[in-house]
């Protein structure tokens, strides 16, 4: 059994702030990425953090967030077995507390983000403070994620026009409040592509926030989001600053796009017909002189190139991370 939850993972975090490495949080929407990280993961050696938002688990239920769970839960539990590594799930970016409160009923995730972010300090504290009793009310062991300060861009149904820096007393106060396990923080970062956009990266205010949090004697990991935009010399420096959570999606969307289209583009004869041939999908397949090619336009040839891409793209990010030859969990 190598699906964790909150206890362990609390243990990884631990870990990750004594050692001054930190842990690559990838999103999945769907299996192929998800499968592609395990075996990265177990190549790296490194536990593996699987986040899934309310928008990827109510797209792979089939529009009903909580059977996505459910489904993607029994699938990530199987095949994680597979693996001698750590693997975990917490919910990126949740706003609902009804659906919270499902998830953990349900007792899958490992943690949960709660995203009050866009809501003044008071209500932030009251919604973030709220998660946090719905997880101690139950036996199992979920940690909470929650938000200060504000990330600009579009991460899945969550949309934020400004960026606005974390403030380190105001993050004491806080963490203090809420009692949240893990607190993110708004650094500079933005979410989804980040080129040509204003990033002013500032891990001196990580550093700060994490100060002050432990001046006041409270060893809250920090979570960075936005980070596929991020070079490794940044992220590293974000790692020397107290940050133990990296949040990645935009990174593994493109590579999934880019190698399907890889394929295609470099085999389009075998996908496509040629312009003098009729493009008449009923007729491809019987008494024809064009047919498509099956070792090509069969699903399993493309998803197993995108497993094999995540899984590269994920050990990189393991072993710039730190997390790689870590893993402390089988
Ligand atoms: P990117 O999409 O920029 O990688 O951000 C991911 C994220 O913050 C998920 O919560
Ligand atoms: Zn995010």
């Amino acid at each position: 059994m190598t699906f964790y939850q909150g206890a362990e993972l609390a243990e990884v975090y631990d870990e990750a702030l004594d050692e001054g490495f930190g842990l690559i949080a990838s999103n999945i929407a769907e299996p192929n990425i998800m499968m592609g990280l395990m075996k990265g993961a177990e190549r790296a050696d490194s536990d593996l953090l699987i986040q899934m938002s309310n928008g990827a688990c109510t797209f792979a239920g089939n529009g009903d967030a909580i059977d996505g769970l459910q489904a993607m839960g029994n699938y990530i539990e199987l095949i994680a077995d597979q693996y001698d590594i750590g693997v975990f799930l917490n919910m990126d970016h949740q706003t609902d507390p009804d659906i919270i409160q499902r998830q953990i009923d349900l007792d899958i995730p490992s943690s949960i983000m709660i995203d009050a972010s866009h809501e003044s300090f008071e209500q932030n504290v009251e919604q973030s403070r709220r998660v946090v009793e719905m997880t101690e009310s139950t036996d199992s062991e979920i940690l909470v994620e929650a938000e200060l300060g504000k990330i600009k861009g579009v991460e899945d149904e969550i949309v934020s026009e400004e960026a606005f820096y974390t403030d380190p007393e105001q993050a004491v106060e806080f963490v203090d409040r809420t009692g949240c396990d893990l607190l993110a923080i708004s650094v500079g970062t933005q979410h989804g592509v980040a080129k040509g956009r204003n990033l002013e990266i500032r891990p001196d205010l990580a550093g700060d926030i994490r100060t002050a949090l432990r001046d006041h004697g409270l060893d809250t990991p920090l979570v960075l989001h936005g980070a596929s935009g991020l070079q490794p010399d940044q992220l590293q420096k974000m790692l020397q600053n107290g940050i133990c959570k990296v949040n990645k999606d935009t990174r593994y969307q493109y590579e999934y796009t880019r190698t399907a289209y890889d394929l295609y583009r470099d085999n389009d004869e075998a996908i496509v017909p040629s312009e003098s041939t009729d493009d008449d999908r009923e007729t491809f397949f019987n008494n024809v002189e064009w047919s498509p090619n099956k070792d090509y336009f069969d699903p399993r040839v493309v998803g197993r190139d995108i497993r094999e891409r995540i899984a590269d793209v994920y050990e990189d990010l393991a072993n710039v991370a730190g997390s790689a030859g870590r893993s402390q969990l089988d």
